[in-house]
């Protein structure tokens, strides 16, 4: 069995007139005609309940997509139990068969399911197709591939060394128990991965996704069984946090939780299991991608219009609904003047609508009680002498989730949206006199306590370098030159450290040694 050496799958553009925009465009019209009705996956069975939750395009909320089946405890129960029964045969199966059935999968979504989960993708969590294309095709198939490249490495590497009548020996065990994949709205190529890349390495899984990502959730279920996924190895249920919760961290078999999603939720989770830590028959691997609350950080030496696309789009694509997306700005007062202007025109000229429309730059965020809460912060700075609204400071929620690109100026480099995680299209900038560049290096590092992305703007060498050393610990991901988003799997490998996670890095064999448990064998003879 030969492991294709992968190449990142190439971004279709969606250009006017091709046949990647037709094909999409009619996806996008099947799925707004039909009002599916979504089903969890547990073991074998398609499992439907008396409870259908409605779902809602974030850009569009009067219109109804369709529904899916809300369960409870017992279907977590279930989907433990079934996950349990699928263990012996799963992890028995030799790796390479496993393999081929997640390339298998890889291969159904880069063609016959690419369009239909790039428009589930779209309507449910608020994704022009350009973005969609990048998310649910292109991350989740080189997930996909790539993690299958990292996970035959781990399988063919050299065993220890062994002497004169020994042989020696490290076999890599799934872990002894099932996996709890928890998995945030905002990615379908998160969504994929957390339970994919824990199944590939032998292990069961029982899986909720947010939400608002059922949708997409569902349809990558479908895609795994079509490509062979046995019954039972990873099972999809739609319950509360508090349900699954309840079921799982009580359960003696737990073995870990692989999870992305807000640093706060993270943190409770964290602590339930240690107060639960007795109950279990191993120390559960807990792995987790948080908050952040990323930075550009401009150099006086920097290229102006190079900074100011930094901040277009490390700050809006997605609406700042991403992770990494630049939420905090620090820019020298000699600069200032000119990147405002820059600034300040640019983001007048986004697009912003609905995700079917071609050519929205700006979409609507996920959901009203995250469009609240982005709200609640523009208007106290509206209301606060430490911040000035340079751009932006505009919503409506009436038809969709709209908020506009708002940038705050703010005299106080420790002002709450230079601190906090928002989760939004709303920057802060923090304009420094020139000479305290080494006081604002500090300043960068300690306002957070995030640690996920960050950026660096300069052309002086001796700066970078600076820079780049006293941000060390700053950033799970450090961007010299370039915006602080839109890292690309085999290319930089994901993920923070501080508050903002575990830093196993996404898409790495780091992250796939977690869901293993090595076992050393001494032979003599
Ligand atoms: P969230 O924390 O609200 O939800 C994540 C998952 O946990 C969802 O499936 C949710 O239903 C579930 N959940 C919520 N409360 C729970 C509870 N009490 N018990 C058990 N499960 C619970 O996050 P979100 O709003 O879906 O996603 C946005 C967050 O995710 C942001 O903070 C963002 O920074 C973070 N994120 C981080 C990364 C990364 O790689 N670091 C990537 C994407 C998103
Ligand atoms: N991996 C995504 C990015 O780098 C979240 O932007």
């Amino acid at each position: 069995f030969n492991v294709p050496t992968p190449v990142n799958e190439p971004v279709l553009q969606y250009a006017p007139g091709s046949k990647e925009r037709a094909l999409l465009t009619d996806a996008l019209a099947q799925a707004r005609a039909t009002e599916t009705t979504i089903p969890m996956y547990i073991g074998a069975a398609e499992v439907t309940t008396d409870k259908k939750v409605s779902m809602h395009p974030p850009h569009d909320h009067k219109h109804c997509l369709g529904y899916y089946y809300q369960g409870n405890k017992q279907h977590v129960q279930q989907a433990i139990d079934a996950a349990l029964t699928a263990k012996e045969s799963w992890e028995n199966l030799a790796w390479e068969q496993r393999a081929a059935i997640f390339l298998k999968a890889a291969d159904l979504i880069a063609g016959k399911y690419r369009y239909q989960l790039n428009a589930a993708t779209m309507l449910c969590q608020s994704k022009n197709a350009y973005q969609a294309e990048i998310d649910a095709a292109c991350e989740l198939i080189d997930f996909l591939r790539f993690n299958v490249k990292y996970m035959s490495e781990i399988y063919s590497q050299q065993p220890p060394v062994s002497g004169p009548g020994t042989w020696n020996r490290v076999e890599q065990r799934p872990l002894e128990g099932f996996v709890f994949a928890l998995t945030p709205f905002n990615f379908t190529a998160i969504a994929g991965n957390l339970p994919a890349c824990v199944a590939m390495m032998g292990n069961v899984v029982v899986w909720k996704p947010a939400n608002t990502q059922i949708y997409s959730a569902a349809l990558i279920m479908k895609i795994l069984k079509e490509a062979g996924l046995p019954d039972g190895v990873i099972n999809l249920v739609y319950v509360s946090g508090t349900d699954a919760g309840d079921v799982i961290f009580q359960h003696p078999d737990f073995a870990g939780i692989h999870f992305t999603g807000s640093t706060g939720v993270f943190q409770n989770i964290w602590q339930t299991i240690g107060n639960n830590i007795s109950k279990y028959k191993t120390y559960p691997r807990i792995v987790g991608e948080t908050g952040g609350k990323d930075f550009i950080l401009v150099h006086p030496s920097a290229d102006i219009k190079l900074t100011n696309t930094a901040f277009v789009r490390g700050a809006f694509e997605y609406q700042g609904q991403k992770c990494s997306a630049a939420s905090r700005g620090y820019v020298p007062a000699s600069l200032w003047p000119a990147l405002k202007e820059l600034l300040v025109a640019d983001l007048a000229s986004l697009k912003m609508g609905g995700v079917e429309e071609y050519g929205n730059f700006i979409n609507a965020v996920i959901d009203e009680k995250s469009f609240d809460k982005i709200a609640s912060y523009i208007n106290n700075a509206k209301n606060d002498a430490q911040a000035e609204i340079i751009a932006g400071g505009n919503y409506s929620k009436e038809k969709g989730y709209f908020i506009e690109p708002t940038v705050i100026v703010t005299t106080n480099p420790n002002y709450t949206t230079m601190c906090e995680e928002i989760f939004g299209p709303v920057l802060t900038l923090y304009i420094y006199n020139d000479e305290e560049f080494d006081h604002i290096l500090k300043v960068v590092d300690s306002t957070s306590g995030y640690a996920l992305t960050g950026a660096f703007i300069a052309q002086d060498r001796y700066a970078i370098d600076k820079a780049s050393h006293a941000l060390r610990n700053a950033a799970g991901n450090f961007y010299i030159n370039d915006k602080p988003t839109g890292a690309v799997v085999g290319q930089q490998p994901f993920g923070g450290a501080r508050a903002s996670g575990t830093n196993d890095k996404a898409g790495s064999m780091i992250n796939l040694l977690r869901w293993v448990s090595p076992r050393t064998i001494k032979e003599t003879f």
